[in-house]
Formats: structure tokens, C-alpha cells, sequence
């Protein structure tokens, strides 16, 4: 646990990426891979039983009113932490949580993250995600115990629960929702297609 308390104390101060990454190159999941949606529970009528989207076009996952907008992810586990790292559907992608400090870190899509790659002046974590009952959490050896996940305008953050954010946050619960499985013929067509126009 030792690295746990060190990584989180770092992500308090100076940029950290954590953990490192444990797998260089993403793969196209498999036939049959299970994927989940996540939808918000809140008390803000607003927000509640919206679905995590990623808006085209933009790097910031938002809320969105229909199922059929929801971001399909896949996981995968990193056995060293006991954490998942949740994949965007279409393979290179993950969600990671990225900020300029620890206030609030937005939940933000990285084409294969790196420690190495991280932008100056930002903290950026992924692959820190927990499934414990069907909720979405952080396991990133932070000692906070009042994070929770919260809507920031359009987008989604993590908010340290201590901090005072400059804008309004609305706390949320973001609850696994299985999808039903496919096959990976959307990634394997977009990868014909990059094939074919280079
Ligand atoms: C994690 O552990 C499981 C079960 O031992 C193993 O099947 C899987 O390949 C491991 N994953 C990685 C990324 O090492
Ligand atoms: C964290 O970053 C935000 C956005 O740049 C800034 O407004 C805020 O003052 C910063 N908070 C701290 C504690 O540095
Ligand atoms: C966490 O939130 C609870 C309820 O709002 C509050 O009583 C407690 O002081 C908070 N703890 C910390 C460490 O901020």
C-alpha cells in the first residue's frame, strides 16, 4: 500500500500519471466482449438517469438524455492495482481523468494514454476505475474521502469534495448499466477504412 499513499500525495501537488501504463498496444475487444453504459443517479432532476456521452467532436465526456447516446465502454483489468481501465468502444481510446489540479479532474477521452505524454501543468490518471456494486469509483491511492463524481456545465469531473470549485458542481453516482454484446465489426470497419485512405 506503501506506493498507494505515495502516488496519492503526488497527484495532490505535482503532476503524476499512475498507473503506469500496462499495455502499449489497445486491441479491437473481442466477440462477445461484455460493454456497459454509465447513467447518473443524482438528487438534481436534471442530471439523474442521464447517460455518459462523448459529445462528436469534443475530448469531454457530458450527459446526455438518450440511452442511444451513451458511450459504449469496455474494461480491462490492471491486476497490480485491482483497478479497470475503461475503454471507449471504438479500441485506441480510454477514459482518463485530467485537470490542472486536484479540484476538479474532467473526464476527458485519451487515445493511449502515457505518463510521458501527459500535458505540462496537468495531473492526468486513468486505468484507476473500480466496478464495486455497479458504481463507477477511483482507486487511486488518494486519501479524500469525500470524492464523488459530479456534472461541471457540459461536462463530468471528479471533484475532490474539499476543494471550492469556481463553478457550480452537481454530484452525481454513475451506475454500471451492461449493454448488450456485439461484435467489433464498427472498429474492424474503421480500421479497413484507414487501411484504404492511409
Ligand atoms: C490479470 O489476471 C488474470 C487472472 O489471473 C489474467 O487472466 C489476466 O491476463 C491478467 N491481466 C493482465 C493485464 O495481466
Ligand atoms: C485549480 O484549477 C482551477 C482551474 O484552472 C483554478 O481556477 C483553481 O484556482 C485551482 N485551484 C487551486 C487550489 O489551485
Ligand atoms: C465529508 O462530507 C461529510 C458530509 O458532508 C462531512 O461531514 C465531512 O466533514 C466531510 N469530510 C471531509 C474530510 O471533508
Amino acid at each position: 500500500m506503501k506506493s498507494f499513499l505515495t502516488i496519492g500525495a503526488a497527484l495532490c501537488s505535482v503532476a503524476s500519471a499512475w498507473p503506469l501504463l500496462p499495455w502499449i498496444e489497445q486491441a479491437p475487444p473481442a466477440a462477445g466482449t461484455q460493454f456497459y453504459q454509465l447513467q447518473a443517479k443524482s438528487a438534481s432532476t436534471v442530471h439523474n438517469n442521464q447517460w455518459v456521452t462523448l459529445p462528436a467532436g469534443s475530448g469531454n465526456y457530458g450527459l446526455a438524455a438518450a440511452q442511444t447516446a451513451a458511450t459504449r465502454f469496455f474494461v480491462q483489468k490492471y491486476n497490480a492495482t485491482n483497478t479497470w481501465a475503461f475503454l471507449n468502444a471504438d479500441d485506441t481510446r480510454q477514459v482518463a481523468l485530467r485537470g490542472p489540479n486536484g479540484t476538479l479532474l474532467y473526464m476527458v477521452d485519451v487515445t493511449n494514454p502515457r505518463s510521458d505524454t501527459i500535458p505540462g501543468g496537468q495531473l492526468m490518471e486513468w486505468a484507476t476505475f473500480t466496478m464495486d456494486n455497479n458504481v463507477l469509483g477511483v482507486k487511486d491511492g488518494s486519501t479524500l474521502t469525500n470524492r464523488t463524481f459530479v456534472a461541471v456545465q457540459s461536462s463530468l469531473a471528479l471533484y475532490d469534495g474539499v476543494s471550492n470549485p469556481e463553478q457550480g458542481v452537481t454530484p452525481l453516482t454513475l451506475n454500471l448499466v451492461r449493454a448488450t454484446s456485439t461484435s467489433t465489426s464498427t472498429s474492424r470497419l474503421r480500421r479497413a477504412i484507414q487501411m484504404v485512405t492511409g
